[in-house]
């Protein structure tokens, strides 16, 4: 998977809208004080740093595989247990936490059951396990205008629509295969203003992601056909892009 990035070019790609993710999947939680939480794919830290600013920085820890993001993420939040781990093999004992977050992760997981479990074995009973992934099956993720381009020039192209969790109501199957209960769906909304058509492409062109996989995959006349496409679908900047996440909320 391509998180093997600095950090501030995840930042610049998918940073820029996770963040106003966080506060929500934190609510979504009930994150307060008092508690300990872990976020699960922590990335360079968008979710953590909400967590931190809740309960402060003794009361979180954090894991992703990605080596450079776990060195972001550390040196960004002194304090916090940030450790190298996948979702699927949690370095953390049964019922250390009152909540697990993953935020855009699920869909990324080598085997999403497996991780949710370990979320919920290392969640305290009752305690609440949430997890997010944008609507890529819908098209109203940050990417929708971007893999419909892609696919109206290669119709073969593998877009990420067929990822775990990334289609109404998916994260509430998983969820419950995991063993969660009272499980919830719902969805999140996340706002950002694009003051130009560049300041949206640039970050495509720096090899985060799937996304950013497949443009590194092109030579210079398909990635401008691309860039072309993507700049006819999307409205004339200045503009404000809505994205859509799909949500679920479960107990330990
Ligand atoms: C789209 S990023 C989300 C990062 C962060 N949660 C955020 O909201 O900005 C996906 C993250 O999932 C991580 N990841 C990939 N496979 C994973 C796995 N099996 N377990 C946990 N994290 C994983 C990646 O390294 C990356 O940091």
């Amino acid at each position: 998977m391509s998180f093997f990035v600095a950090a501030d070019a995840y930042d610049r790609f998918m940073g820029r809208y996770s963040r106003l993710l966080s506060p929500q999947m934190a609510d979504l939680a009930g994150v307060a004080a008092g508690q300990r939480a872990l976020d699960v794919g922590c990335g360079p830290g968008a979710l953590t740093a909400e967590l931190v600013a809740r309960l402060g920085p003794k009361a979180v820890a954090a894991v992703d595989p990605s080596e450079p993001f776990v060195a972001a993420a550390r040196d960004r939040h002194p304090g916090v247990d940030v450790r190298q781990a996948p979702a699927e093999d949690l370095p953390f004992p049964d019922g250390s936490f009152d909540a697990a977050l993953a935020q855009l992760v699920v869909h990324f997981m080598a085997d999403p059951v497996a991780g949710l479990t370990e979320m919920r074995r290392v969640t305290r009973a009752g305690g609440v396990v949430v997890a997010c992934v944008w609507d890529h099956a819908g098209g109203q993720g940050p990417l929708g205008a971007f893999w419909r381009a892609a696919r109206e020039l290669d119709p073969g192209v593998h877009d990420e629509g067929d990822r775990p969790g990334a289609r109404e109501g998916h994260l509430a199957q998983l969820f419950t295969a995991a063993g969660l209960t009272d499980v919830e769906s719902t969805s999140l909304v996340a706002e950002l203003d694009h003051a130009t058509f560049e300041n949206w492409w640039e970050p495509f062109t720096e090899g985060v992601g799937p996304a950013g996989a497949h443009v590194a995959s092109l030579d210079s006349d398909a990635r401008e056909e691309l860039k072309e496409r993507c700049r006819a679908l999307l409205p004339e900047a200045p503009f404000r892009l809505a994205t859509v996440a799909w949500a679920a909320v479960g107990r330990a």
